[in-house]
């Protein structure tokens, strides 16, 4: 393995909506071009079972808990299987490999010295499942979830997560892009400067509470707080010995569990002797039409919707270019539509379509770049592409694609390749026209699986030359 990326694991009190998706597509795109750079790619992607959430929803659902997560974890995973996520492992967190992994992981804390028994007191949001600041209640509710949380007096494992201010602090310094975007780095640092408290991390076990989760070793009225068990579902992937060789190279997270990321599961590694992730990416938060979305708010729009309504390589495409990575975006039909109209069906379906129109007309071609000035935009797509994806700029790597196409459909119009009598001269501009476009799908594959496999299928190659087949409308115009 080169190259290690994670998604969150998802709860599985609902199905997924298009906010997951796009933590998903995000970290594809991610895993897709790593692997056409030649990098041997791990990629997880899973859900987070151990919850009181699941409890509730089971019980509302009127299913057994067992059958309940049977069957949303196969709700997730066809899920991501339609939207093309080429994830290599997907992880459900009451999977017995899972269960030693964490029990393992628990020992080392307590060996290391950092678990301990204490008393907790504090007002803890179930939709949340973590404990709410008083502070942070709007009217008595949480503001999120609109319910009032429950006051809770128990018995915990506590983590000294105090002991690693200054340890998490040198380690930011050393690694200077351990947190991206910068400005959520900032805020991260900022965070841990401030002074860290200890944090609960355990539940004490019963009715209603805690029913579910991983029991504490030793100590089975306890169980292991969700997220100190989810979190360890990344090592639980590698294994403890592929962890130690490999840890993640990037963990892509949504900015709600930034802090869980960046601060608590460095601490957690660090006190367990194990090595630290590369990277953790955080995306921001989709909207749709201007309003959150939230799973207890049941507003989510369906990705499996509107992949069946434009194509899974549409909603990809819409949501990479879309969004400003880090930022918070926001989906509508209505720009949805816009786009699809203007890049795919306009802008990447239609000069596809005339370039292999013209060479299906001229039979067989010359194969490769021909001309200086295709040389130069394919490089200059290329280098930028390279450029834009390290940096998690994925719309602006869109963007350069998508200059390539403006030239090419630009080099139809201005040779006007149509009217050209001279035959040399005529194929050459062509050849030319269909190794762009080649590229094009190349450079366009780690985003848009399908689109590529598709143009790629309409060239074939035959010895030195190629033929191409114009294939069906990529992207039909919608209205
Ligand atoms: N189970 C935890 C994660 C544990 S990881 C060790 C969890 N699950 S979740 O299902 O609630 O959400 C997971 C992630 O989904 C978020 O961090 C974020 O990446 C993504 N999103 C959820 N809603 C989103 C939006 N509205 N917009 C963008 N991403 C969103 O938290």
């Amino acid at each position: 393995m080169d190259f290690y990326i994670t998604t969150p694991i998802y709860y599985v009190n609902d199905k997924p909506h298009i906010g997951h998706a796009y933590t998903t597509i995000v970290a594809d795109a991610l895993a897709r071009w790593r692997a056409t750079q030649g990098e041997h790619v791990t990629f997880s992607t899973g859900v987070d079972e151990n919850s009181q959430k699941t409890v509730d929803a089971a019980k509302k659902a009127g299913q057994e808990i067992g059958a309940y997560t049977d069957h949303m974890a196969e709700t997730w995973e066809a899920a991501w299987r339609t939207l093309g996520i080429s994830y290599t492992d997907f992880i459900r967190t009451t999977e017995e490999r899972h269960l030693e992994v964490v029990r393992d992981i628990w020992g080392r804390l307590e060996a290391a010295g950092d678990l301990y028994k204490g008393m907790y007191e504090g007002l803890y949001c179930k939709g949340h499942e973590v404990f709410i600041k008083e502070s942070d209640l709007v009217d008595g509710l949480c503001p999120e979830h609109k319910t009032a949380p429950e006051v809770v007096r128990e018995e915990n494992y506590f983590f000294k997560l105090s002991e690693y201010q200054e340890k998490l602090l040198e380690f930011y310094n050393a690694h200077e892009d351990f947190v991206v975007p910068a400005n959520r780095f900032k805020e991260v640092r900022a965070f841990v400067e401030q002074g860290l408290e200890d944090v609960s991390f355990s539940r004490e076990r019963k009715e209603g509470r805690a029913e579910w989760g991983i029991p504490v070793p030793n100590d089975p009225h306890q169980a292991i707080y969700v997220w100190a068990d989810a979190l360890v579902n990344y090592i639980t992937v590698a294994g403890l010995e592929g962890w130690e060789n490999h840890p993640a190279d990037v963990h892509t997270v949504g900015k709600d569990i930034l802090r869980f990321h960046a601060v608590i599961w460095p601490a957690m590694l660090m006190s367990a002797g194990l090595p630290l992730p590369g990277q953790v990416a955080a995306n921001g938060f989709l909207t749709v039409d201007g309003i959150k979305m939230s799973k207890s708010l049941g507003n989510g729009v369906d990705p499996l919707d509107l992949a069946a309504r434009y194509g899974v390589d549409a909603l990809r495409y819409f949501l990479l270019r879309e969004v400003q990575y880090g930022e918070d975006g926001d989906y509508s039909e209505l720009k949805m539509k816009e786009r699809y109209n203007a890049d795919l069906a306009n802008g990447l379906g239609n000069f596809a379509a005339r370039v292999l129109t013209l060479a299906e007309k001229e039979g067989k071609l010359p194969m490769g770049l021909q001309t200086k000035e295709s040389t130069q935009a394919f490089h200059a797509m290329g280098r930028t592409v390279r450029e834009k994806m390290s940096a998690y700029k994925f719309s602006e790597a869109l963007a350069a694609i998508w200059d390539a196409i403006a030239f090419g459909d630009r080099y139809v119009n201005d040779k006007k390749v149509w009217e050209i009598k001279d035959e040399a001269e005529r194929r050459e501009i062509l050849a030319d026209l269909v190794a762009l476009l080649e590229a094009i799908a190349a450079e366009v594959a780690p985003f848009m699986p399908e689109t590529a496999g598709k143009i790629k299928a309409a060239i074939v190659a035959d010895g030195d030359s190629i033929v191409a087949k114009k294939p069906d409308i990529l992207f039909p115009r919608i209205h």
